[in-house]
């Protein structure tokens, strides 16, 4: 069965007294808001896991925006994923367009960081998504699709069912330009079918698929609409608490 999740993603956001107050807000109003079936995560900066997980209980769950793609030792300055699952945290962006812009992240990188994280007990929320001069040369698929089949592919049918999918084009974050329920609908309708190739209907079917980029209260609600999309990755709009919990009311 289909998750139907919104998360958020602080990015390099708030420091600790600042995080731990937005997020018990959030927890207070989400709480009244979110259906039993509906999952609530906000992916916060390192320092704050510990913290925001013994607050969250049931109503929103937390994850972490990275991990090494190591199991442990002398890498001065990362964090495993052991250590992320230790403090209460269950799931783990990977392949940002951040992460893959800034910190040169290839496929093959984030293949070692996506079984590490769930050999660790982390669920992926896997990033995948074209820039716009990609979406303007019509290579978009094609780019789609390497990421696909390089960055999860290569997982046991056990493992990939455990995977949520973000859909973020790169032009859409932050920028305030959204794609169109209908853009979005047309790249989470290639993904299923992608998926549908490699590990057949079912898997395909269960498998979540998150919307990223520039979503808002605004617009959320006829992304969500789309058959395909189960969700949203949210960026600036989960920096506030009203309008995270509005766009978690927009799930349908
Ligand atoms: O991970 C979240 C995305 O990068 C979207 O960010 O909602 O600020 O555009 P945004």
């Amino acid at each position: 069965m289909r998750k139907k999740i919104v998360a958020g993603n602080w990015k390099m956001n708030l420091d600790y007294n600042e995080g731990v107050s937005l997020f018990s807000e959030i927890v207070n109003m989400v709480k009244d808001e979110r259906k039993g079936d509906q999952l609530a995560i906000i992916c916060s900066p390192f320092i704050h896991l510990n913290s925001l997980a013994k607050l969250g209980g049931n109503d929103v769950k937390i994850g972490a925006q990275n991990i090494s793609d190591k199991e442990s030792g002398a890498y001065t300055g990362e964090t495993s994923a052991k250590m992320v699952k230790s403090v209460g945290a269950e799931y783990v962006i990977l392949g940002h367009s951040e992460r893959r812009q800034y910190f040169a992240e290839s496929d093959a990188l984030l293949a070692e960081k996506t079984k590490i994280a769930l050999a660790n007990g982390l669920t992926p929320i896997f990033c995948i998504g074209e820039t716009l001069d990609e979406r303007n040369n019509g290579s978009y698929y094609e780019v789609l699709k390497k990421q696909l089949v390089e960055g999860l592919f290569s997982l046991t049918e056990e493992d990939f069912k455990k995977i949520v999918i973000a859909y973020e084009p790169v032009w859409a974050i932050g920028t305030g330009l959204t794609a169109s329920p209908e853009q979005a609908q047309d790249i989470h309708a290639f993904i299923r079918s992608e998926i549908e190739a490699n590990y057949g209907f079912n898997i395909a079917d269960d498998t979540t698929i998150l919307y990223g980029g520039s979503c808002n209260p605004g617009n959320a609600a006829s992304l969500f609409a789309q058959k395909d999309i189960d969700g949203g990755l949210i960026g600036g709009a989960s920096l506030k608490s009203r309008d995270f919990t509005d766009i978690i009311k927009a799930l349908n």
